[in-house]
């Protein structure tokens, strides 16, 4: 049976962790289904990013390296991750873009395989992988004379072959929300002798995740979705200690040297993850993430990333279904899992036309979502509509009324007005 407003109202005042979203500054009226893009603000960020310009910058000049620990704040951000992501301390750090990360982990794991492994030529993925996941194996593949597999997501398995060097894949898709089990991927993958490297993009600080526990290779992780870090955060960077010290990575700057004050001609590699830092870091911006990851860790004496998630799955099932009983007939079709253990923290609906314009009516409405293209092929992917649900600052009755802010779109035809048909460089 469908719940009421009432009930959702009812489901918030109940809910422990629903004090968790006054550590946020959001627009008053607007639903945010988008933290799976952008995390919203930190109330903590404007104050704090000002006193690390007045203050550390301003007046501490260049001594701020060590007076204000900037110099370590890397590490320090990374030892915050950790806990999220199944990684001890020590093993994380918070550094340049995910992309970026991704191009040194893969590195690593190819310069491993072509050590342990020399005959091993293939690079899989995920057809439906983020493109610049593709993009950077594709260029790696390029340049070391490697070919890149794509494959279904059902096809992983049988893919998992001995002339498969390194598997690459996003723990949650980024257009579906479906997610991989990580752990019986990445024990098939070394059934067969082959690295795993996954893409916690929309995993950190959304799902429950364990890297250690899955025994994966290396990962990287992206700092301004659900860790609400800012635009362009820093990303994060995990290799597993067996793995960290083998090779350098292929950006071998000076950060990443074991001792880059003594100003050395040759690069002596710093142990462990440290050597996956490259030039000097953005401070402003690490400070900004700095208080975004403590918007997640607050969730800590509260159960965690375990409450963050039942709460989360509560949320995603009660918009599943009333989307499913308040908008049907309006051609809306589910394209995220409905099985708990394959859902992120994001509901994905297709349809075959107008999936644009409708996010556009809902954004005017101040439901914000986004627009996922689809590639236009018959019975290839079709157009989403995207919607995150980050639990910390998400409620119940926000949920009920997205859906109902939904259904109107659908039944007066909003959507199909002129105003909504025009697409930004951003989607
Ligand atoms: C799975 C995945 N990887 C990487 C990125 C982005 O990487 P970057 O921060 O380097 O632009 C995204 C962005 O949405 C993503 O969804």
């Amino acid at each position: 049976m469908t719940l009421t407003l009432q009930d959702c109202r009812a489901l918030d005042a109940q809910d422990p962790l629903h004090a968790l979203r006054d550590q946020f500054t959001l627009p008053e009226g607007v639903i945010y289904l988008d933290g799976n893009s952008l995390g919203a603000l930190p109330k903590t960020a404007a104050a704090r990013v000002a006193q690390a310009v007045t203050s550390e910058w301003g007046q501490g000049l260049i001594r701020s390296w060590n007076s204000a620990g900037w110099f370590d704040l890397p590490q320090r951000l990374g030892n915050k991750i950790a806990p999220l992501i199944g990684a001890q301390p020590g093993e994380v750090v918070a550094t340049d873009s995910t992309s970026i990360n991704l191009y040194k982990v893969l590195s690593a794991a190819l310069n491993i395989a072509a050590v342990d492994s020399p005959e091993r030529q293939l690079l899989v993925s995920e057809r439906s992988n983020f493109p610049t996941d593709l993009y950077i194996a594709e260029g790696l593949c390029q340049a070391r004379g490697l070919r890149l597999l794509l494959v279904e997501p059902e096809d992983i398995a049988a893919a998992l072959t001995h002339e498969v060097a390194v598997l690459m894949l996003t723990h949650v898709n980024y257009r579906t929300g479906a997610m991989h089990d990580m752990k019986a991927v990445t024990a098939a993958a070394h059934a067969a002798g082959i690295l795993t490297v996954w893409d916690l993009a929309h995993s950190a600080g959304a799902v429950p995740v364990d890297l250690t526990g899955a025994g994966a290779d290396f990962s990287v992780g992206c700092g301004y979705k659900y860790l609400n870090g800012g635009p362009g955060a820093p990303a994060f960077v995990w290799a597993h200690p067996q793995h960290a010290d083998r090779f350098w990575q292929p950006l071998s700057g000076w950060w990443g040297h074991a001792a880059p004050f003594a100003f050395t001609p040759d690069y002596q590699p710093a142990p462990g993850i440290a050597r996956f830092l490259c030039g000097t870091q953005p401070i402003l911006s690490l400070t900004a993430l700095d208080c975004g990851l403590d918007t997640v860790l607050a969730a800590e004496p509260l159960g965690g990333m375990a409450a963050l998630r039942t709460k989360s799955l509560a949320l995603t099932d009660l918009f599943i279904t009333l989307v499913e009983e308040r908008c049907a007939g309006h051609g809306l079709a589910l394209a995220t899992p409905r099985t708990h253990a394959r859902r992120g923290s994001q509901v994905c609906l297709s349809r075959s036309k107008g999936a644009h314009a409708i996010v556009q009516a809902l954004i005017a409405r101040g439901v914000i979502g986004d627009f996922r293209a689809g590639d236009g092929a018959a019975g290839g992917h079709p157009d989403i509509l995207r919607f995150g649900f980050t639990p910390l600052y998400i409620g119940f009755e926000d949920t009920w009324n997205a859906v109902e802010h939904l259904k109107q779109v659908l039944e007066t035809g909003e959507w199909t007005q002129a105003r909504f048909s025009q697409k930004g460089a951003v989607t």
